[in-house]
Formats: C-alpha cells, sequence, structure tokens
C-alpha cells in the first residue's frame, strides 16, 4: 500500500473522536475512553513524522467541550499533562516543536505549567511541529485576531491575518481526519481548513492505528486538489 502515497499532505489534522462510544460498546466509563485515546495519539504523531509530514494538529479539548461533566473535563485535563510529560524527552530527541493552539489562561495550573515548558523547550525546532489544539475554537481564534489586530492602520491581508493565528507560520491544513463517523468540523481550524480535503472515517479514535492513517494517506494522494483552477 506504502508505494501508493504519491502526494504527502504537509500538514495534517486530527478531530480525535469516539472515544466515549469505544467505552460504552464496553461497558465502560467515558474517561476509560479517553485514557485508550490517549494512548495512541503518539503512535500516529510519530508515524506522520517519519513519512515526512511537516505538521500534525490534534483537536484534544473544544470550546464547547466545557459543557461535559465536570469529572471528564478533569480526566482529559490530566491526561493531557501525562501526555507532555511522559514525551517531553522524545520531542526533544526528535526535534519536535510544540506549539499549543487555544486559550491556556483557562487550563488549571498543572496542564498549563506543561504546555508552557515544553513551548519554551522546543520552540527552536523547525521541521517537525505538533500542534495541540486545548480549550480551541476557531471562532476564538479569528476574534483573537481582530482584536490582535485592532487598531492597526489601513487594510489587513490575509498573510498577517494569518500571522495572529495560533497557527503563525505554520502551512494550512491539507488533510483533515475525523474519526467516528461524524462529518463536521465542530470548530476546527475554519481559516486554516478553507482548502483542507476531509477523511471521515467510522473508526473511532482509539482503533485509529497506523494502518488506518495509511489509508487516509493513500485516500489523500488520490484526490485531484484544484485550488479554484482547472
Ligand atoms: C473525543 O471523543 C475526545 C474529546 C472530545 C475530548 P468524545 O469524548 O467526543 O467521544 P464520543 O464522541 O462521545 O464518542
Ligand atoms: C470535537 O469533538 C472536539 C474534539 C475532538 C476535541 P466533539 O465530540 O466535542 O464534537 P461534537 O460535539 O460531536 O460536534
Ligand atoms: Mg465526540
Amino acid at each position: 500500500m506504502e508505494e501508493e502515497i504519491s502526494v504527502l499532505p504537509k500538514h495534517v489534522g486530527f478531530i480525535m473522536d469516539g472515544n466515549g462510544r469505544w467505552a460504552k460498546a464496553r461497558n465502560k466509563p467515558r474517561t476509560f475512553g479517553h485514557q485508550k485515546g490517549a494512548d495512541v495519539i503518539y503512535e500516529i504523531v510519530s508515524a506522520c513524522f517519519n513519512r515526512g509530514i511537516e505538521a500534525v494538529s490534534l483537536y484534544a479539548f473544544s470550546t464547547e467541550n466545557w459543557s461535559r461533566p465536570r469529572e471528564e473535563i478533569d480526566k482529559i485535563f490530566d491526561l493531557l499533562r501525562r501526555f507532555l510529560k511522559k514525551y517531553s524527552a522524545t520531542l526533544l530527541r526528535e526535534k519536535i516543536r510544540l506549539i499549543i493552539s487555544g486559550d491556556l489562561s483557562a487550563l488549571p495550573d498543572g496542564l498549563r505549567e506543561e504546555c508552557e515548558r515544553r513551548i519554551g523547550e522546543t520552540k527552536a525546532f523547525s521541521s517537525h511541529t505538533l500542534n495541540i489544539a486545548i480549550n480551541y475554537g476557531s471562532r476564538a481564534e479569528i476574534l483573537r485576531a481582530v482584536n490582535l489586530l485592532k487598531g492597526r492602520e489601513g487594510e489587513v491581508g490575509e498573510e498577517e491575518f494569518s500571522s495572529c493565528l495560533y497557527t503563525a507560520g505554520l502551512p494550512d491544513v491539507d488533510l483533515v481526519v475525523r474519526t467516528s463517523g461524524e462529518q463536521r468540523l465542530s470548530n476546527f481550524f475554519l481559516w486554516q481548513c478553507a482548502y483542507s480535503e476531509f477523511y471521515f472515517t467510522e473508526v473511532l479514535w482509539p482503533d485509529f492505528h497506523e494502518k488506518q492513517l495509511t489509508d487516509a494517506l493513500v485516500w489523500f494522494s488520490r484526490r485531484k486538489r484544484r485550488f479554484g483552477g482547472v
């Protein structure tokens, strides 16, 4: 299958969905699904970078996810903190730059500090970027950019606007992968996905492994991207 991937995306976004349903199908609490979902994240991230993809964005917690039970929210934050701690040495060894998209100020101190530490340690790396969207919503991100630009004189161009987004300097998202059968964006990188290809799979996130990634990349490499041309 490998040889069928003739064109690679530069930037892949994953909407990691279906953890709750994965757990429910096993009569387990939703938090168990989040645990299993967290366990597969690095396998996918490293497979992407090993194949030569430059940037990976992961949707981990949306601005809308605050409406979930507090216990579930706390579990997700705890898993993210553990994930960053567990892979801190790997990020340095593999020269992966970490950025976080989203408002960190609303996060628990431990998670915010872990994010800030790993962002600081990896900021000089440039060949691979891992972008984790935490407390992220695309509308909030766009409004934040508008507010950053407020008071500035003259017209704002696309490039300048892009530089005020969390993803400043990253290529646009070429491929969005959403697991669990839902076919929607749920406030994920609206600006950056203007010309993305969208790959939807019924597979639930905890079951998404390298084989499923390969399927998505093969599918992507068969797309005819026209960007408005002919
Ligand atoms: C995605 O899985 C993870 C987060 C939103 C944090 P869900 O928790 O949304 O799982 P489902 O969609 O309820 O199955
Ligand atoms: C999107 O999943 C957010 C993340 C994966 C973090 P949701 O499960 O929150 O999205 P909806 O509610 O199905 O749109
Ligand atoms: Mg969901």
